[in-house]
């Protein structure tokens, strides 16, 4: 692919799309969508608006440091604190497309609807690419981004057009363009993370409590595999629990999936054979979180598996 013709021809599209109209962008800080805040700035300037919509639902840091990234690039970005309103409807709810489903519409119909609607914006640009439209065409998993693919007329929904520049790319390509328009590594080799973010990797009810395990135990997983050059790494949170030993009692405690595959696009993937003291090194880790006492490593390929377990 010839990326500066790629870029030419999106910002031609974007500006003919948006017109002297505004439109408007929400950033979830992977390589998707910070792809397209940039090439949309590109292409629109001013006249393009960046959100951060702070789900409750992100990794450590992650606001903070989206925030500040973009705003070092001269991107200014929102953020947008929907923490509450993300956790209250997730609460009670156990059934995996139930709580991808939930996020949906708090996002779109709820905190991204409702900013839309207030920023006079008549366009959302969308980070969705190729994999994403095949994958849930296939019935494989309901993605969070692809309104238009589902049949679902956002113009009429929501109010707004929604403009989707990636769409005939896969993760590679994606990656490829991010250097290209001089994103440093720290973004354009981002592993990539899921729209419904930490609600992807804890099996059963989200709660403060389970999210605080969740979101440390991917801090560590992240941290020691951060030069491992997988594809994609990451930490599950099971429903189910185990017994163990802490300080010479029995507890019945928490269990920690720790996977990390190699994929080219997503589409397949497999367990990444890391070496013994390395799994031993995160186990010890994992395992002194507060009331986790297992540590597993996921061998499954996709497929049969996905990549994240929700
Ligand atoms: P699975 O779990 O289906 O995931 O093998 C394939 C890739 O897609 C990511 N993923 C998502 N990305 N919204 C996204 O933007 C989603 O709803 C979503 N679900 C899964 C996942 O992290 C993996 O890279």
């Amino acid at each position: 692919m010839n990326y500066a013709d790629f870029l030419e021809q999106v910002a031609i599209d974007l500006r003919e799309a948006v017109g002297d109209s505004r439109a408007i962008n929400a950033l979830s800080g992977g390589v998707d969508s910070a792809v397209v805040t940039v090439l949309g700035h590109r292409a629109l300037g001013d006249r393009l608006k960046t959100i951060f919509v702070d789900n409750g639902l992100m990794r450590e840091g992650e606001p903070e440091r989206v925030v500040s990234t973009f705003g070092e690039m001269g991107i200014p970005v929102e953020r947008i604190d929907a923490r509450a309103e993300f956790l209250d409807a997730l609460a009670g709810r156990t059934d995996p497309e139930e709580k991808r489903r939930v996020v949906t519409e708090s996002f779109y119909q709820g905190v991204f609807g409702r900013v839309v609607r207030e920023s006079g914006a008549r366009s959302l640009l969308h980070g969705t690419i190729l994999t994403d439209i095949e994958e849930t065409l296939a019935g494989i998993k309901r993605q969070h981004n692809i309104l238009v693919q589902l049949g679902i007329d956002p113009e009429q929904e929501y109010g707004y057009q929604v403009l989707e520049p990636l769409q005939t790319l896969r993760k590679d390509e994606v990656r490829a363009l991010a250097r290209h328009l001089g994103m440093g590594a720290e973004l354009a080799e981002r592993i990539p993370f899921p729209g419904p973010g930490l609600a992807t990797r804890i099996v059963g009810e989200v709660t403060p409590e389970r999210l605080a395990t969740i979101r440390a135990a991917t801090a560590i997983v992240e941290e020691e595999l951060a030069t491992s050059g997988a594809f994609q790494y990451l930490a599950v949170l099971l429903e189910d629990k185990a017994t163990g030993i802490r300080a010479g009692c029995r507890e019945f405690g928490q269990i920690i999936v720790v996977r990390c595959v190699d994929s080219r696009d997503a589409r397949e993937a497999t367990a990444v054979e890391l070496p013994w003291p390395k799994l031993q090194q995160i186990c010890g880790r994992i395992t002194e979180l507060p009331g986790v006492n297992r540590c597993l490593y996921d061998l499954t390929p996709k497929p049969p598996a996905t990549i994240e377990y929700v």
